[in-house]
């Protein structure tokens, strides 16, 4: 829930369709402001697996990538997946937004990292069955998605038997509290239990320019489950001491008192 043009907000089922015809050019529009406002924390072969900054090299939910082939599904300009390989993984990048993409390709040439990359959406993975060993997210595309349980069932397909599976969202517990990083985003004004998707309307145009769908914790257990996916870790990263930065409704003021990012990881068994 970033910053858009003149919007109006609705709370409202959307279809699959809709939440991706939304939610491309969206990202096509904000991608240069995007890379522009944090490209320089998320570095151009850096992973960090969200605003508080905690890194792979860290938080080691991925396992030795070396050797290994891996995906990146919501790949954006590529930093993730520039990191794996610079560790000796055989990345590639997936992505909605054809911007975001030609930004992935920029940095490939400035870094001589280049992470192969394709445009698609995480329910339809162009990719043959058991392809990788490794399939990750960090806040890419699964918050943006309406059929969650095509985009869990498509990993499993693409995973090896024995493969990681690790995606970091915006904790679940924040759709509770208004998305501002001051003293107002810390009451809860909304049911944690309501799954109704958050929508941004153009006012001008009357058409549906942004979505986000929210799950409960449970519900991501309940959906690793459904799909042959063990349970392996789930982080919640703390606030570092003197981290002052703010991004969108991530703040020290916030991220002090209550969890921001939610680190899922998972083996398919
Ligand atoms: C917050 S960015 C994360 C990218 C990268 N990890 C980063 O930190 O910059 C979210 C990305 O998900 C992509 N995305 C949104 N919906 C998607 C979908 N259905 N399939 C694939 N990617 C999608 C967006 O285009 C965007 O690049």
């Amino acid at each position: 829930m970033e910053n858009h043009p003149p919007v109006r907000v609705e709370r409202r089922p959307v279809s699959e369709t809709e939440s991706r015809r939304a939610n491309g050019p969206d990202w096509d529009r904000y991608a240069d402001e995007y890379q522009a406002t944090h490209g320089e924390f998320l570095g151009d072969a850096g992973f960090v697996w969200g605003p508080e900054g905690l890194t792979e090299a860290e938080a080691g939910v991925l396992g030795d990538v070396a050797g290994r082939d891996v995906l990146e599904v919501g790949s954006g300009a590529g930093q993730c997946s520039r990191w794996v390989r610079s560790q000796g993984g055989r990345a590639y990048g997936l992505d909605l937004s054809h911007r975001q993409l030609q930004h992935s390709r920029r940095i490939d040439a400035a870094t001589g990292i280049v992470v192969p990359s394709v445009r698609g959406t995480a329910t339809a993975l162009p990719f043959a069955d058991d392809s990788f060993d490794v399939v990750f997210s960090s806040f890419g595309a699964l918050q943006f998605i309406s059929e969650i349980d095509e985009a869990v069932a498509e990993t499993a397909r693409v995973l090896r038997s024995g493969g990681r599976y690790a995606f970091s969202i915006t904790h679940p517990t924040r759709w509770m509290f208004p998305d501002d990083p001051g003293e107002e985003g810390l009451t809860a004004s909304q049911s944690y239990w309501d799954r109704t998707p958050y929508v941004e309307v153009d006012d001008a145009t009357g058409v549906v320019s942004y979505v986000e769908h929210h799950r409960t914790l449970g519900d991501w257990v309940s959906l690793l489950a459904g799909h042959r996916f063990v349970l392996t870790d789930l982080l919640e990263p703390e606030w570092p001491a003197g981290h002052d930065r703010v991004w969108g409704g991530w703040s020290g003021v916030r991220g002090r008192l209550t969890p921001g990012t939610a680190i899922f990881g998972a083996r398919l068994d």
